[in-house]
């Protein structure tokens, strides 16, 4: 009988707080709760009010857990790429049994000698992505584990941000009583799920247009590249018509989600809708034709700065084309504008899981993924998880603790080498 397990992923937007349960069950994810606030205390992706952030986490996790009668302990964390650097690295280390049969252990290692470099002390690793593994001469091996060798080396990608950011993050999650589980930087799990076979190897712009801010990541030849973050999001959409239409922020952003257009050509002029004006008893009367150009100028001149920054990636051609996803991605129209203003092939992502049919949840469903499919390459297997306690069946205090259980480590499994990143965290 298969065996499913239960994974907790936390996004922290700086427009909404996204908490998922889901149950992976073989290959198959369900996502069994939802949790989903307003933010407050976040902007650009970067923490300016602890007590605020933590709020709101706790607020999405109470929601997620009164959907399923569960109790969350343990979390998989998003970080934004904001600031994030990429570097190649090497580790090389030497088969350690004596019948040069190649086991967890030494994969552990090598792993962890491709980390043994001079990361700046203001500078925190987030991930390290095998590319290959090179068995005495064979290069171009996904997974060494059984092969027979003498030397084993692994080419990877080393991810690291700001300690500051990053810290902040994490001291907001453990004040919400969470446990980290594992942290992944957002875009890579995010499009590593989005993206199909081709766009990964062809090369690929993958972009989530958030609340605060744009996120562009790059893939090709079936690894993530670069990432770059613009300041830019649909919260500035709001902003721009809460100011024309001089409406209070809460009417813009409504106004925006039931009538914004991005491609004046197709906004109906037809139909007027009514939107009261600040410190005035009236109502004005505005057409979503009217709106869709105020939406228009700010999303055209976002894609401008979308385009000078993949040139200055050093990315002209895109033969994989553009995916678009993130909460702005719902506007109307902004599938035409995009292809007008990028001139490539433009496609809207989103999940295709009941109850997250929505952009805005790539990131929280990429996270579940993504820690599940390194569950599967590393052989957690689902005893070893604790993401969450059933309430009712397994701890029926009625004083609702959080039990953060540390997850049972494998003897070599990757939490080791996890656990290596957070030690000393939170000192
Ligand atoms: N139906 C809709 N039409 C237009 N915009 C929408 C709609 N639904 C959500 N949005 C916008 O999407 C944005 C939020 O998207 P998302 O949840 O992906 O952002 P976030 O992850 O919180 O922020 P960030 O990634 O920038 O930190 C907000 O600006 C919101 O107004
Ligand atoms: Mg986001």
């Amino acid at each position: 009988m298969s065996q499913s397990t239960i994974y907790v992923s936390l996004d922290i937007g700086s427009s909404s707080v996204k908490v998922l349960i889901g149950e992976v069950d073989g290959g198959s994810l369900h996502v069994i709760g939802v949790g989903n606030v307003q933010s407050a205390g976040i902007r650009k992706g970067t923490i300016i009010d602890i007590d605020a952030t933590v709020q709101s986490i706790r607020k999405a996790v109470e929601q997620a857990e009164r959907m399923t009668g569960m109790q969350i302990r343990e979390v998989i964390l998003g970080i934004p790429a904001n600031g994030v650097l990429l570097q190649d690295v090497k580790g090389v280390v030497a088969v350690n049994s004596e019948n040069r049969e190649i086991t967890d252990d030494d994969l552990d290692r090598v792993m962890k000698s491709a980390q043994v470099m001079s990361v700046p002390p203001e500078r925190e690793i987030v991930n390290i992505i095998p590319k290959q593994f090179i068995v005495d001469d064979y290069d171009e091996i996904k997974d060494p584990r059984g092969m027979i060798g003498v030397r084993l080396e692994m080419d990877g990608t080393l991810i690291t941000t700001s300690k500051t950011l990053v810290h902040n993050i994490l001291r907001c999650v453990e004040r919400a009583g969470l446990v980290i589980r594992e942290i992944y930087l957002q875009p890579l799990a995010a499009g590593t799920f989005a993206l199909t076979d081709d766009e990964m190897n062809h090369g690929t712009a993958f972009i989530d247009i958030g609340g605060g801010s744009t996120t562009i990541a790059i893939f090709g030849d079936n690894r993530f590249v670069s990432t770059a973050v613009i300041p830019v999001g649909g919260d500035h959409i709001t902003k721009d018509l809460s100011i024309i239409l001089k409406t209070p922020t809460e009417h813009a952003r409504k106004i925006k989600h039931q009538y914004g257009h991005a491609f004046y050509d197709d906004a109906s002029d037809d139909e007027l809708f009514e939107v009261p004006v600040i410190g005035a008893d009236s109502k004005d009367q505005y057409s979503q034709r009217y709106i869709s150009e105020i939406i228009g100028v700010r999303l055209e001149e976002l894609f401008d700065l979308v385009l000078e920054e993949l040139y200055r990636m050093g990315i002209h051609d895109l033969p994989g084309g553009v995916v678009l996803t993130g909460g702005t991605t719902k506007l109307d129209g902004i599938l035409q504008l995009a292809r007008h203003v990028l001139k490539t092939r433009v496609r809207i992502h989103t999940p295709e899981y009941i109850g997250v049919r929505e952009p805005m949840y790539s990131t929280a469903v990429g996270l579940i993924r993504y820690a599940s499919m390194e569950d599967s390459y590393f052989g957690i297997t689902a005893e070893s998880q604790t993401a969450v306690a059933h309430s009712e069946m397994d701890y029926p205090s009625p004083a609702k603790k959080k039990v953060a259980a540390k997850p049972k480590e494998k003897k070599t499994s990757f939490m080791s080498k996890t656990k290596k990143f957070f030690d000393g965290f939170f000192e």
